[in-house]
């Protein structure tokens, strides 16, 4: 733990609850490697005083801090401007204050294109081909409307609950459609955006074979880190990319913004945030 002058820049993450939250321990680790006078605390607040939770930090001169479950829509309502990967998600997990107004972000779809450009090694590009998106939630509107912006032709979503999907695709308009099954066989990205196959949820049964060779497999749920679904798409020889890439990258564009360094993703940081991650679970029984 740094020792903090005066000047020290502070940051935090806002929840409820906060406890489960890895963002300490990422931003931490980056305050620690680039020696910066500055500290990136847990800060749980309830909904109700989210709000003016916001302000006070600005008041005491925080630089800014992310935003977490559940309140990302509330975030948005409170800033004075938000930037247009924000408005897309009506939804914010930045907030830098800046000249006495609080901004807002989103950069859940921006870390997760980052980690798929990473994890799927070179040569993936958005354009390539058409994405199919499991889910209809928070982090499938992140996840395609990211898509959708970096040129990906078509985006198919596929929800349980059909109904959530169609209003997710009217909402974000473009070349988006939601089919019953995903269609697999000229997919160049499948997207798992459910909490299926999260430790402790049932696990997402899907037959991988349909899918070309080319393709690439990325889970968001990253607890454990080698999903069953990824499991299956390594089997089948396919490019996998885990849910741990985006939780990191998502975090870059806030450092860089409270405490003036880019900060690296790279395989340190990696193993450090993943210290307390199973890599796959359990076996039953
Ligand atoms: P987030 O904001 O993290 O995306 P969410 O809004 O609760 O979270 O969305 C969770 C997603 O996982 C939804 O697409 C949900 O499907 P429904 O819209 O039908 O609820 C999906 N999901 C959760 N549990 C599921 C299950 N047991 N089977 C299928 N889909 C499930």
């Amino acid at each position: 733990m740094p020792i903090l002058t005066g000047k020290a820049r502070k940051a935090g993450v806002l929840g409820w609850p906060v406890a489960h939250s890895r963002s300490p321990r990422l931003h931490g680790f980056w305050l620690e490697r680039h020696r910066i006078d500055g500290c990136y605390l847990p800060l749980p607040v309830r909904p109700d005083r989210f709000a003016d939770a916001v302000k006070a930090l600005a008041d005491l001169g925080f630089a800014g801090a992310n935003v977490t479950i559940p309140h990302k829509e509330a975030a948005f309502a409170v800033c004075d401007a938000v930037d247009p990967s924000a408005r897309r998600a009506g939804a914010v997990n930045t907030l830098v204050f800046r000249d006495g107004r609080i901004e807002g972000s989103n950069t859940d779809g921006w870390g997760f294109l980052e980690s798929v450009r990473e994890g799927a090694g070179s040569g993936w590009r958005s354009e390539a081909g058409p994405a199919v998106v499991l889910g209809a939630g928070g982090a499938a509107r992140a996840v395609a409307a990211a898509l959708l912006d970096a040129g990906c032709p078509r985006v198919t979503l596929v929800n349980r609950t059909p109904a959530r999907a169609e209003a997710l695709a009217r909402d974000l308009g473009g070349p988006v459609a939601v089919a019953e099954r995903p269609p697999l066989e000229d997919a160049a990205l499948l997207v798992n955006t459910t909490s299926l196959g999260m430790q402790g949820q049932p696990p997402l049964h899907l037959d991988l074979v349909p899918l070309p060779a080319a393709a690439v497999v990325a889970d968001i749920v990253y607890v454990p880190l080698e999903t069953g679904l990824l499991a299956a798409a390594r089997a089948r020889g396919l490019r996998a990319v885990d849910g741990l890439g985006m939780l990191l990258h998502q975090a870059r564009p806030g450092f860089a913004a409270w405490f003036g360094v880019e900060p690296a993703v790279d395989a340190e940081l990696r193993a450090f945030v993943a210290h307390d991650i199973p890599r796959t679970l359990a076996a039953a029984g």
